[in-house]
């Protein structure tokens, strides 16, 4: 099972939805794939319709039996969160245990909170691989790196993908903050994927009607950057 955190230090650049569509279109592509939700504000369990009290990500880590629930795309399976995840203090490695528990999935993708709390930086150290999704605005490139010096200092040869989301290709700021990124990755030693993810209504939409957005409007921009995003990483985390 390849693991991947999903992170960012920055708050608000599409963790959440880059878990739940990529998810949705890598389980379509027929691969067997488990979402956990490693934060308090459940922004990935809503997102794929949870609905009452399920044994959570927090049970799971703390050595409890949790059976990942399906959602409602075939091969998608989801440990929802907590909101007690905020709580959680502690000095041992409670990932490598709880995540060696689990047979039959071939992805794994770890949805992180904002910030560098514990969960966060667990997850980054029991990862294969980690994915970064930015907003190509002008600060773009501090955010990155700081997020990119957090992760290097715990995994310095850990693989490093940078995804662009909320992409807004005719904006002058987009250009800048591309050229920022391209010029910055072989120094901070991520590989900036070529697939972009637009800003999409239907995106933001599905997130509200607690599906995917290949299920929601799967003719969308946004339903059709994610598939392609998934054909992109199938390729790349091989
Ligand atoms: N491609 C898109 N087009 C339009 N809106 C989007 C798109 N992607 C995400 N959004 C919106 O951006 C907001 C932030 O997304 P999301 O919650 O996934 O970010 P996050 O990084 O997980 O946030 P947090 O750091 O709080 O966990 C949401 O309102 C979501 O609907
Ligand atoms: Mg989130």
């Amino acid at each position: 099972m390849l693991k991947v955190a999903v992170f960012n230090f920055k708050g608000g650049t599409a963790k959440s939805t880059t878990v739940i569509n990529l998810g949705a279109s890598l389980a379509t592509a027929k691969r067997k794939v488990l979402v956990i939700d490693l934060d308090g504000q459940r922004t990935l369990s809503f997102g794929l319709g949870l609905d009452g009290d399920m044994p959570t990500a927090l049970d799971f880590l703390q050595g409890g039996q949790v059976e990942p629930m399906a959602t409602k795309v075939n091969n998608l399976f989801l440990i929802p969160g907590a909101l007690e995840m905020f709580q959680l203090q502690t000095d041992q490695d409670l990932f490598t245990p709880a995540l060696a528990k689990l047979t039959g999935y071939d992805v794994c993708l770890m949805d992180c909170s904002p910030g560098l709390g514990i969960t966060s930086v667990q997850a980054i150290l029991s990862s294969d691989r980690i994915l970064i999704p930015v907003i190509c605005e002008p600060a773009v490139l501090k955010g990155l790196s700081e997020a990119v010096q957090l992760i290097r200092e715990e995994r310095p040869e850990v693989p490093i993908d940078v995804v662009r989301v909320r992409y807004r290709p005719r904006l002058l700021i987009t250009k800048e903050a591309e050229e920022l990124l391209t010029e910055a990755a072989p120094e901070l030693n991520y590989r900036l994927l070529k697939t972009t993810v637009p800003e999409n209504i239907a995106v933001a939409e599905a997130i509200a009607h607690a599906i995917p957005v290949t299920e929601y409007a799967s003719r969308s921009n946004g339903a059709k950057a994610y598939r392609a995003l998934a054909k992109e990483c199938q390729g790349v985390w091989q």
